[in-house]
């Protein structure tokens, strides 16, 4: 059985006194170890510190967005190996707020994918539809065509995980009812299993948008769904560890 994943994107937000937060999910969790895994995704000025704070403990490091290059004439962006040296495990690709901020399409996602990859990261390939899509009924359609389009070829096995973030959901304080999320996920595992084969079958599929600590134990014990990826809520150790917590 694959470990879920708890993940928190602090997306342009954190301080260096915010670490204080990370300390704390780190501290309780040296006391009372998880179900899941749990990884924080801090901003890039954060990196270093955070993972000073992080060492030695059991929550990961790492990183929201990379570049699919090792290294090169791209100002104000950062590789897969960069995040790696400075000690993430994992990277956030394909967010929405990327792709919408800054144009990425499938194809960069998956080159970013591959990217984290080369660099011994795990990447979490983001996807998810737009509100008129969804009231267009195009959800699974959707989310189907950009897992197609952003999980490179020949992902291995444990190596990457997949994040259905519902663009309408995120930061909105709404979420899918539960049996969308499912009819989502499980869209989801068959096109993973289509593009990705054994690799696809085991790959966590992690929800994200509007995981809080009062819904955190309905949406983790969907079928199919192998964790969270935490926007808001994940800026404060109260209420990312209860959302970690909630794992059943
Ligand atoms: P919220 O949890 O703030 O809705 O953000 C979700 C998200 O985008 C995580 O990547």
């Amino acid at each position: 059985m694959v470990r879920p994943l708890i993940a928190g994107n602090w997306k342009m937000n954190g301080l260096g006194r915010d670490l204080a937060e990370a300390r704390a999910v780190a501290a309780s969790l040296a006391e009372t170890p998880a179900e899941s895994r749990v990884a924080i995704c801090p901003p890039a000025t954060l990196l270093a510190r955070m993972a000073e704070a992080l060492s030695g403990s059991s929550v990961l490091l790492g990183g929201q967005d990379c570049h699919a290059e090792p290294s090169g004439a791209f100002t104000g962006d950062i590789s897969a190996e960069m995040l790696a040296d400075a000690g993430a495990r994992l990277v956030i690709v394909g967010h929405s707020e990327r792709r919408a901020g800054h144009g990425e399409t499938d194809a960069m996602v998956a080159a970013k994918a591959a990217a984290a990859v080369r660099a011994g990261l795990q990447p979490i390939v983001c996807v998810g539809e737009s509100r008129a899509q969804r009231d267009a009924g195009q959800t699974l359609e959707v989310i189907r065509r950009q897992v197609a389009g952003s999980i490179p070829p020949g992902m291995a096995e444990g190596g990457f995980a997949l994040a259905y973030e519902p663009i309408w959901a995120i930061g909105a304080g709404a979420t899918p009812t539960p049996d969308e999320i499912a009819a989502g996920a499980a869209a989801l595992r068959q096109s993973l299993i289509d593009c990705a084969g054994a690799a696809g079958r085991t790959a966590p599929i992690l929800y994200g948008g509007s995981v809080k600590p009062d819904n955190a134990a309905q949406i983790l014990k969907l079928p199919e769904i192998g964790g969270a990826l935490v926007g808001g809520a994940s800026l404060k150790a109260a209420d990312f560890l209860a959302i970690i917590r909630a794992q059943a």
